[in-house]
């Protein structure tokens, strides 16, 4: 079969065919570019395997080039690449490899076409095309990888349990494709992933995560969770994840499997947010469920805390996954923190003083929370999905007309630390913090407004109070 070669893509692949024929080494594009290109995905970089020297035809293929490009060369990997147009073309000989039981790294030798093909992860992924002058376009393809793209079918070109046990990240990344695709992974492919789950442990835990996080950004990452779990790789690489499932039951008394649950929460965020921190979120929101799980005689099952344990275990989690300990973990953190309190908004009577103090708290990321509690609804019962969601919409309003009226997102107090010490000519004190938090108490309850002259004239007696005296013409 003939790969449809688009116009953009004749010049670079004739100048590398050209060139290469002139070096005496068979040519191909191959792996990720080529699945993609046939799935009409947008395709990324150009993979340029040759049987010959990868480096020596990457600088010859730019020279042809004008301007020429600045060819970057990894000696240790025996590749080059270079910029064209926007894409990375990538230039690698062809390889045949060789594993150690105990390690990632392989031997490798110089091989055929085939001998590369064989050493790939996925029959889709070790499609490649032909760029010599004799098939230009021909698609090889030893593996069938045409019909399973076809069918839509993920299974490794060699048997299943060498592939994964050669290099393990694989099962992740066949997971991945399998929900980033929407593809099935062939049964026996799926069988040896459980087979060598352990072998993940080799893995260094940045290449997980970026598979993790991959599913994650997919449009119903569930399929990549479902099947972590299925595989038993889940328990392996992320524990608190696997605790989530199951449901106990007592005296007749089950509770929510928090597993699918958070699943339903993440599956529903992503159609409202590409923002991955957002997703995190929405993935640690009920963490804590296990470690809190209590059963009450009288009301049942409950998880009381697990808001605030949850909270204080996503840095430990964040740091053991490799995930940045900066600003993007504390919001994920307060994400979760607060994620009960839109809800307890609307079950009681809304007052001004509880929105002004979830305004207060979450700031800017007051939208997303309220996205991640409606995320959080996951009903079977389409009345109380409506009428969960009408409660969230009351709170949005109030939170608006609060915020118009006090504007007290990103709050700074009105009076600071060095007016009071001034006011009373006091040095840094007790006292100092007291009248602080008397002020932006009263503010948050609604006592006073939150503006200078009225947080002034409150400090002054609340200073008063405490036995402090206002000095003469401070203002
Ligand atoms: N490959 C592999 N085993 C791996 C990683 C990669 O066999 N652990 C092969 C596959 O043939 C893959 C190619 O190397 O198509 C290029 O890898 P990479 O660029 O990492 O992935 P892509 O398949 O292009 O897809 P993505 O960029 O989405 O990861």
């Amino acid at each position: 079969m003939l790969f449809d070669i688009k116009q953009h893509e004749k010049s670079i692949f004739s100048l590398i065919s050209q060139v290469a024929e002139e070096l005496d080494y068979p040519v191909f594009v191959i792996g990720g570019y080529v699945r993609d290109r046939l799935l009409a995905r947008p395709s990324k970089d150009i993979d340029i395997v040759c049987v010959g020297d990868g480096i020596t035809l990457a600088r010859k293929v730019a020279k042809s080039l004008s301007p020429e490009p600045k060819v970057a060369i990894y000696k240790r990997f025996g590749t080059a690449m270079f910029n064209h147009r926007g894409m990375e073309v990538e230039f690698v000989g062809a390889r045949r490899e060789s594993y150690r039981f105990e390690s990632r790294n392989p031997t490798v030798d110089d091989g055929t076409l085939e001998d590369d093909q064989n050493r790939r992860d996925l029959t889709i992924n070790a499609l490649a095309v032909s760029l010599n002058e004799y098939n230009f376009g021909e698609i090889v393809d030893p593996f069938n990888g045409l019909e399973d793209l076809e069918s839509k079918i993920l299974r490794t070109p060699l048997e299943p349990g060498q592939t994964f046990s050669d290099d393990p990240l694989r099962m992740m990344r066949a997971i991945r494709f399998a929900t980033q695709l929407n593809f099935t992974i062939e049964p026996s492919t799926f069988q040896a992933i459980k087979r060598h789950k352990n072998r993940i442990k080799i893995i260094s835990q940045e290449r997980i995560t970026i598979e993790l996080e991959k599913i994650l950004a997919s449009d119903q990452p569930s399929i990549g969770f479902k099947l972590l779990f299925d595989s038993e790789l889940l328990e392996i690489i992320f524990p608190e994840m696997h605790a989530l499932y199951g449901v106990e039951v007592k005296r007749g008394l089950g509770h929510k499997d928090n597993f699918f649950h958070t699943l339903k929460v993440i599956d529903n965020i992503c159609k409202n947010t590409d923002d991955i921190w957002l997703r995190w979120a929405a993935l640690f929101h009920d963490i804590a469920k296990p470690p809190t799980k209590r059963f009450d005689p009288k009301i049942g099952w409950t998880f009381h805390g697990h808001e605030a344990l949850g909270a204080k275990m996503v840095p430990r989690i964040f740091r053991r996954l490799r995930l940045p300990m900066d600003a993007k973990m504390k919001y994920v953190q307060k994400l979760v923190r607060l994620h009960l309190r839109p809800i307890s908004l609307t079950k009681e009577n809304i007052t001004d003083s509880a929105i002004r103090r979830l305004l207060f708290e979450t700031g800017d990321d007051i939208d997303d929370l309220m996205i991640l509690c409606e995320a959080d609804i996951t009903s079977k019962n389409p009345k109380k999905v409506k009428r969960y969601l009408s409660n969230y919409e009351l709170v949005r309003e109030k939170l608006k007309e609060v915020e118009a009226k006090d504007s007290l997102r990103n709050w700074e107090p009105p009076i600071s630390g060095e007016l009071i010490m001034e006011t009373f000519d006091i040095t840094p004190s007790r006292e100092v913090g007291i009248i602080k938090n008397a002020i932006r108490e009263a503010i948050l309850d609604g006592e006073i407004p939150n503006e200078y002259q009225d947080a002034f004239d409150f400090m002054l007696v609340k200073g008063e109070e405490l036995g402090l005296t206002r000095i003469a013409a401070s203002k």
